[in-house]
Parts: structure tokens; sequence; C-alpha cells
């Protein structure tokens, strides 16, 4: 549904938001801001805020914001035409003939056509497992146990192990290769220019949103020799890894008591055969802030079911801080000897998994436990050593936590109650935030750490270059020379950015609460986030270098991660590993030389 900007904007200039608003609110002044009891969440003391200049709202409490069309939708639970059409009413303006804008349509077709070539290339892979050429892949499949009812719910199939098969087959259908390699289709050889089919010889999963659309792919070899295991598509318009959970199409929010956390597609799969059905996955990668979010809307409890690897395990601690920092009430499964959820569902059924997610550990828990795992309580010096880094570890919870967890410790290690309280009264507290296990741990933990601070350091640096663009057009400028789909990561502000750029390119000063209503719900809320300091800044464009700078340096930290990741893989050849160095150290040295 589109309405003519022009009378949108009409629709917003007789719609002014502290109006609106305030016939729900009771609004009190204070800065630049109105602030009020927020109508979504039940609050005691202020913390919606209602700007006036850009006639946005935002929650410092549970983070709804957009313009007055989406204040409407908060508090009346109504659907964009819905509210629309309440504001309508309320301003005395006629509805208008649906008319639409030529960009937004293009750009929406744009999407239509990348998306329908996907679900075409999902529709190709499943009927070329089942057919002749999928002869192996069906035998890969049985071998591992996967039923033919696992392969039509999460529509598997098999990519041909030729080079234009797919290139081909949707070239017939009018798709230009150009396209094709945008929807990360094919892939285009730089060199020769040459264009061919990105999954080859490979059982494939497709990445369904939960819209039902197909936007990725995740294609596995079939014998383990071949590397990479999988290739995943890259960024595309349609698909971002960081903005997506694997097997999220398949649940229904509202009827969930919890999700399941796992890592990989084979393990949704497993545990969906084994009937654990709301199981999502990461997809190999650290969890981000916007997965965290994208649970959020489904749940507030959350497992954590990663691998029972080390690497599986690190990136529990990983995980942990980002869904806490959201909000999410999380909890730990773990897994014996190394296993990850498929294996371990395979030999072990619900009831397994059931038992062991009734002994899933607090996060704190947790945390003592990996802490425990890199000590021996058999070795007098090491339990010694374990009891007070756990000590110095325990002094920073709550006392009502304290005590539950001084008590643990006290029958794990021996020492008495007495002992252990005065340890850790007389440790230094470690920070809070610090999951600190082993010496050797507390090397790793600041890495560990800063992987997690990308994540937000990169919405920050996000933010805030979006920010400065709106205040100065030399920011405009600066961001518009970089290509904004890679820039933000977050979808909200890529889409705020672009009508920024447009605007702009029209000459024309933007309409905020406009492109805000233009948008999606949740996108607009990341966007009023943004926007949410009042600091204005005395030098954008400096402030907006500084910010492209941030981002830069994010990336790289995220490339070196998938290095290490794949450097951590034992089956690795030395070529592979010696590349794989030096592409490390490029990096490093590149990072180096951004600031
Ligand atoms: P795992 O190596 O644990 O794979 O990686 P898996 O899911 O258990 O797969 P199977 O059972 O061996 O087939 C977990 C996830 O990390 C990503 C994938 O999303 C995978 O599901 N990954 C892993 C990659 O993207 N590329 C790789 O080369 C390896
Ligand atoms: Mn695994």
């Amino acid at each position: 549904m589109a309405y003519p900007d022009q009378w949108l904007s009409e629709l917003l200039s007789k719609s002014d938001i502290v109006s609106v608003v305030s016939s729900y609110v009771d609004l009190k002044p204070k800065g630049h801001r109105l602030w009020g009891l927020c109508p979504v969440h039940g609050e005691k003391t202020a913390s919606f805020s209602v700007s006036p200049d850009r006639q946005l709202y935002y929650c410092f409490g549970c983070h709804i914001g957009g313009s007055v069309i989406q204040f409407i939708m908060d508090v009346e639970h109504m659907t964009f035409p819905e509210a629309v059409e309440h504001l309508a009413n309320r301003a005395g303006m006629a509805m208008p003939e649906e008319v639409n804008d030529a960009a937004m349509q293009r750009d929406r077709a744009k999407r239509e056509r990348l998306a329908e070539a996907c679900k075409l290339a999902a529709r190709f892979y499943m009927k070329t497992l089942l057919g002749e050429q999928g002869a192996s892949g069906r035998a890969y499949l049985k071998k591992r146990g996967i039923t033919s009812e696992s392969v039509k719910r999460f529509g598997i199939g098999y990519a041909p192990a030729e080079w234009e098969a797919l290139k081909r087959y949707l070239g017939e259908k009018g798709y230009s290769p150009e396209e094709l390699v945008e929807a990360g289709l094919l892939v285009k050889n730089d060199q020769s220019g040459r264009t061919y089919d990105a999954y080859r010889g490979r059982v494939i999963f497709p990445i369904i949103a939960a819209n039902g659309r197909v936007i990725g792919f995740g294609a596995r070899v079939l014998n383990n020799e071949e590397k990479p295991k999988y290739i995943n598509t890259g960024d595309t318009l349609l698909y971002n890894k960081r903005n997506n959970l694997y097997g999220l199409n398949l649940q229904k929010s509202g009827k969930l008591n919890d999700l399941v956390m796992v890592e990989g597609y084979t393990d949704v799969i497993g545990l969906f055969e084994a009937g654990v059905t709301n199981a999502v996955a990461s997809l190999g990668t650290a969890l981000t802030q916007q997965q965290a979010r994208l649970l959020k809307r489904y749940v507030s409890n959350v497992y954590i079911a990663y691998d029972g690897d080390a690497a599986g395990q690190n990136a529990t601690i990983r995980g942990l801080d980002i869904l806490t920092a959201e909000g999410l009430s999380v909890r730990v499964i773990v897994f014996p000897n190394g296993q990850d959820p498929d294996e371990f569902v395979r030999k072990n059924g619900k009831e397994g998994f059931d038992r062991l997610k009734e002994d899933a550990l607090a996060l704190n828990a947790f945390k003592l436990e990996a802490m425990a795992r890199n000590f021996s309580m058999e070795k007098e010096n090491e339990r010694e050593q374990y009891a007070m880094d756990a000590c110095r570890f325990i002094a920073t919870l709550s006392p009502v936590e304290r005590e539950r967890y001084y008590l643990e410790l006290s029958k794990k290690t021996g020492y008495s109650l007495e002992t252990l309280r005065a340890q850790g009264e007389s440790a230094r507290p470690l920070d809070r935030q610090q999951p600190v296990t082993t010496r050797k741990e507390q090397l790793t933990a600041s890495r560990r750490r800063s992987a997690n601070e990308m994540e937000s350091e990169r919405a920050r640096a996000e933010s805030a270059l979006l920010f400065h663009m709106l205040q100065s057009r030399a920011a405009l400028n600066l961001a518009k020379e970089r290509d904004l789909e890679k820039l933000f990561s977050d979808e909200g502000l890529r889409v705020f950015a672009r009508a920024l750029v447009n605007a702009n390119a029209r000459g024309e000063e933007p309409n905020l609460p406009l492109i805000l209503s233009g948008m999606e719900k949740y996108d607009a809320e990341r966007v009023s986030a943004a926007f949410k300091e009042e600091a204005v800044c005395a030098e954008p464009e400096k402030a907006a270098k500084d910010c492209l700078c941030r981002i830069e340096r994010c990336e790289m930290a995220e490339k070196i991660e998938d290095i290490k990741r794949e450097l951590s893989e034992p089956s690795l050849t030395a070529g592979k590993r010696a590349e794989l160095l030096k592409q490390m150290q490029t990096l490093n040295l590149q990072m180096r030389g951004l600031n």
C-alpha cells in the first residue's frame, strides 16, 4: 500500500506529533524534547520522548519510535494503512487514490525480481535433488539420516556439479547474469568477467525469511575433504547474515515459550526431526545485536545450544552477553564430549535433549562452569587457583547470587563457606562485564570482548554517521561516495541513508516523518534510536570521517574473525593456512593504517 508523497506530507503536516501524542500521554518539556510515561510499556518514570522539531518519538525504555503514523500503530495496535486512515479522519482529509512513487516502485520491483530469482533457484535445486543428477546428494542426506520429510519442510536441494546449470535455467526465464550475480546465485570472475553458478555439486539449504521468502542459501560439500565446508550467500539486497536467523520462518510468534539458538543448518534440522521444533541458527557467525532483536520479537527466553567444542563454547560466552544486553533471559545448554546438537539429538533423542535443557545453566553458573573446565579439581594447586578465580568473579554478583554460588563453589572445591567469602571480599572485584576464567582465558578475554564490543561499536558508528549525515551536507556527501549498501549493516539505517541521499540529489530538504512513515516499523525504530542523542556536533564532517573509519575498522575486525574461524578448522592444508595467515597480516596492517 503506497500513498502519494504529497498527500502523505499533507497528512503529516496536519497531524502534529505533539498534539496527537498528547491525547494519549501527558507530556512535559525538558531540553529539546517533551517527556511522558510510555503508553506501550507500563512505567513509573518518564522515558517516552517526543521531538517536536523532528516530529519523531522515541522511548528510551522499550525502544519504540518513529513518526506519528508509527505512534498510532503502536498505541492503537493498527496496521500502517489503518493508522493512516485513522489520522486522515482526525485531520478531516479524504483518502487518496493509490499512487506509487516511481523510485520506490523501482526499488521494490528490483527486490521482487531478485526474490523471484531466489525462489526459482530454490525450486531448481529441489527438483535437481530429486532427479537423476541428485543421486549423490540424496545418498549424502540419507547417510546423515535427513528424512525426505525434512527435505520438503526445509526445501533442501542439490546444485548440479556444473558451471552454468542454474545460469542457463534462469537465463531461459529471462534473468540476466548481472541480476543473478546481484542475487548471489552466480559469481563473476573479476579477471575474465565470466559468470558462473555460485554453488556446484553441493547440497543446498535455502535461507527463508520470516515472511516465507527465500533470501539466501547455504551450500554444503558432500565429502569433508573439499573446503570450505559451506558456501553461503554473501550480502545482497535481500540477504545479510547479520540480520537473519535460519529456521525462523518455521516459528510462530505468540505460541512459543522459548527459542533454542544453535550454530548450524543441520542442528536446526536434526533437532526438528527429533521433535524439538523451536531451534534457529545464527549460521556460524558471532551472534549479532540485530539477531538478538529478531529473537526478542518472538520470545523473551532463549537457550543457547552451541557446539560442545571449544569454538562453540567461546561463541556461547559472546552470545550470552549480546542476548542479555538486549534484555533477553538466557540459559545455556551444554552438550557432552564436544558434540553438536545434531549429533547429540540423533543419539539421545528428544528426551535426552529435554533433560539437558532442564539442567541448562543460568548465565553466571555457565561462566563459573566454563572457568572450572580449565582446572583439574584433583590437583591441589589447580583447585586452589580455581577457587580464587571463582571467588573474584562471584564477588561481582548480587548478594543473593553470591550466596548461591559460594555454596556451589564450596561443594565443588571443598573449601568452607567462610573461607570462600573471605577470599571473595579480599579479592579486587573484576570488571563486571568481563567473563573471566583462567589466566589463559584472561588473555583471550580481551580479544573475545573486543568482538563483542565491535558489534555495538559498529552499531554506534553507523548511528552516529546517520546523525551527522542529517545534520550536514558535507557529511552526507562523504558517505555518499561510499557504497551505502555495505556501509550500513543495519537495514533500517541503510534505507534511511538512501532516502537522505535521494532527497539531496533532488535538491530537497529531507522530510523526516515522511521518510520514516515509508519504512518498516522495526526499521523506523532503529532510525529513531539513532537520533535519540541531542548533542549537535560542531564539526560534523570531521565526525563523519571518524565514523567511516570506525566502520571500516569493524569490517576488518570482522574479516579477521572469519579468518580465525577458518584457521581453527583442523583439516586445513598448509597452503591454505599460509594464505589465510597472510590475509590476516595484511588486514592487521591495514587496520593499523586506519588511525
Ligand atoms: P559447523 O562446522 O558446526 O557445521 O558450523 P554444522 O552446522 O555442524 O554442519 P555439519 O553438520 O558438519 O554439516 C556451523 C555453521 O557455521 C557455518 C554454517 O552456517 C554452519 O552451519 N559455516 C561453517 C560456514 O558458513 N562455513 C564453513 O565452512 C563452516
Ligand atoms: Mn556443528
